[in-house]
């Protein structure tokens, strides 16, 4: 397929709407996407013609939304190639994945003073989450420490790794600095010590093709909005073998076992419905799974290809701006540059592109730690996504020629 790029901004109303009296240039695809009119559609479409709560129901609407829910759960799992449907949880998002795992590794598996290995790099999802569930039991997170350029010191994996390590939960593309980390290398010295991996797939699945059987990762985790499907939904991949021992971690709606809830003593759902508590958000599910189609559609690796492209025309260009200092300088990276203006403040720098139409993002990318390694206190971070254009780099670059002429 040839990439029309005129032809697929025109597949994304927002984009060409302006912001400022400037014609919009969004560069902040790393907080979310922009959503094509197809996934627009689609919602607008289910709330019109066949709105109603899954699993629920006999009636015609029910079945209906019903059938397109568990489609949809098959369109996500034929695009990670998750071996079986039923691995596949439908969740609100990364965070909320990290979260459900954690709550539910920390009842039994996760116990006292045992550990779990997250790296320097991490988003604060996958900091804290496990802080907040390791509560006061004093298990101990280890950090994999990076080197200059962003990457993740992978050697030094080996001697953080004890016999209380329970798991190792790692991210698969930095959201701040867009290291691409290797996750397989990772997950093959995990299991030689028999140690289960997660992968938070928030800033990857976007940008590659990611399939869960050939990295052989335990669990794989990833929000719809960031890759053009709606907010508030998500996946937890977990291998059968590992969501199938784990207890679940809500309770209500859909996690009953039907017929076996007493004030004694209840019986749970096979998967994926244990982990799926309440009404879920169907609607989301079904249109992230246009979202994923419509991905499919254009071919993720038509789309790895042109950002590759991006990035490379984005970072000449930007590293040839004098005052302009780039914040992570890895070998393998994705379509995101932080970065800062010799002593500007990136809160000045994010304005004043903002004045010019340009919309990136500022500060600390919930990423405090790994600002605490660079020594800064943030960044102007550029995330770029398959419908942005050479030209758009241009005029960010004109953009930062000005904030320089506004402060030196
Ligand atoms: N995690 C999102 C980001 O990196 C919000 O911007």
């Amino acid at each position: 397929m040839t990439f029309d790029i005129k032809k697929i901004r025109a597949d994304f109303p927002i984009l060409s709407r302006e912001v400022n009296k400037k014609p919009l240039i969004y560069l902040d695809n790393g907080a979310t996407t922009q959503k094509p009119q197809v996934v627009i559609d689609k919602i607008v479409d289910i709330y019109t013609n066949y709105n109603s709560n899954i699993h629920r129901g006999v009636h015609y609407l029910s079945s209906y939304t019903s059938e397109a829910y568990e489609n949809s759960r098959k369109t996500v799992q034929s695009f990670i190639n998750a071996k079986y449907s039923h691995e596949v949880i439908f969740t609100s998002g990364t965070t909320g994945s990290i979260n459900t795992l954690a709550d539910s590794l920390c009842q039994d598996y996760i116990k006292p003073d045992d550990e779990v290995i997250i790296s320097e790099l991490e988003h604060h999802a996958n900091i804290v989450s496990w802080q907040v569930q390791f509560g006061g039991k004093g298990v101990k997170l280890k950090v994999l420490p990076i080197n200059d350029a962003g990457e993740l010191l992978i050697e030094k994996l080996p001697e953080l790794i004890s016999e209380k390590t329970k798991l190792i939960s790692i991210t698969q593309v930095s959201n701040t600095l867009g290291t691409v980390n290797p996750v397989k290398e990772i997950i093959k010295i995990a299991h030689q010590y028999n140690i289960p991996v997660l992968i938070d797939g928030a800033q990857a699945v976007q940008h590659t093709k990611v399939d869960v059987q050939d990295l052989d990762c335990d669990f794989y985790v990833f929000s719809g909005h960031k890759i053009y499907a709606p907010t508030g939904i998500g996946v937890l991949y977990g291998k059968e073998k590992w969501l199938d021992k784990l207890p679940p971690c809500q309770g209500g709606g859909d996690m009953i076992l039907s017929g076996s809830v007493s004030f004694e003593k209840t019986l749970y759902q096979r998967l994926p419905f244990k982990f799926e508590a309440g009404t879920t958000n169907y609607v989301g599910a079904i249109a992230m799974a246009t979202a994923l189609e419509y991905v499919q559609g254009i071919g993720i690796e038509n789309i790895e290809n042109y950002e590759k492209q991006l990035l490379e025309y984005a970072n000449k260009k930007l590293s040839s701006i004098s005052e302009l200092i780039i914040y992570g300088n890895a070998k393998n990276k994705a379509c995101v540059i932080s970065f800062l203006i010799d002593t500007v403040h990136h809160y000045d720098t994010g304005m004043i592109l903002d004045k010019l139409g340009i919309a990136v993002r500022t500060g600390t990318h919930c990423t405090e730690p790994l600002m605490k390694r660079l020594r800064i206190d943030g960044t102007v971070r550029a995330s770029m996504a398959f419908y942005n254009t050479f030209e758009e780099i241009d005029v960010l670059c004109s953009g930062i020629e000005r904030v320089k002429t506004m402060f030196f």
